[in-house]
């Protein structure tokens, strides 16, 4: 019997303890990478969970978060919409400010690659508490509609939904 996408992907994530640091058990997506074929029918599978939603673009989350998205928009052969952290685009930006476990970070984007009202697809690798996403969302929001979000993991534990929820309720994660 053939395997699913879910069990291909769940048996070659490396869950690696105490990154970054002490009790975190960090789920490491590289693996993934090495392997084309997986990595094809991952961004398959992906698309596949939007495939009766309206997306006009996909827009990703600097660094993991560009891994699969750009890959995710040539699928749905939308534009893909490159979110970076503070001080990297060297163009006209629009921001969104943060808060993290200690102090704050800020996330932006080039103010023209975003269609005005467009319906924009966000997606990372993995979320977690949600603030990344949540962050996304408001900067999409400056000028455009969010669609939804999608992940390659989500850490049901830590509750991210919830807060996305609020925004959002199209959330499909590939795994949990
Ligand atoms: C990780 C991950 C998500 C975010 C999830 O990125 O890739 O973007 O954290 O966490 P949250 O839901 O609690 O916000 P990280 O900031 O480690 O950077 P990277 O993608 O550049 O590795
Ligand atoms: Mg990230």
């Amino acid at each position: 019997m053939s395997l699913s996408i879910q069990e291909k992907i769940k048996s070659v994530i490396r869950d690696v303890p105490n990154f970054p640091k002490e009790g975190i058990l960090f789920k490491d997506i590289t693996p993934i990478l090495l392997n084309p074929t997986l990595v094809n029918e991952l961004v398959a599978a992906m698309a596949d969970q939007f495939k009766n939603d309206e997306i006009d673009a996909v827009a990703g989350i600097e660094s993991r978060g560009y891994l699969f998205g750009i890959l995710l928009a040539q699928k749905l052969q939308v534009p893909f919409i490159m979110i970076r952290k503070e001080g990297k685009l060297p163009a006209k930006t629009i921001k969104e400010s943060y808060d993290l476990e200690y102090g704050s970070a800020t996330i932006e984007v080039h103010e023209d690659a975003i269609t005005p009202n467009s319906n924009v697809l966000i997606h990372d690798d993995l979320l977690a508490t949600g603030g990344t996403a949540i962050a996304a969302a408001k900067l999409i929001q400056q000028k455009a509609k969010v669609v939804g979000f999608s992940f390659v993991i989500e850490l049901e534990f830590l509750k991210g939904i919830d807060h996305l929820n609020k925004i959002n309720t199209h959330t499909k994660s590939l795994i949990k």
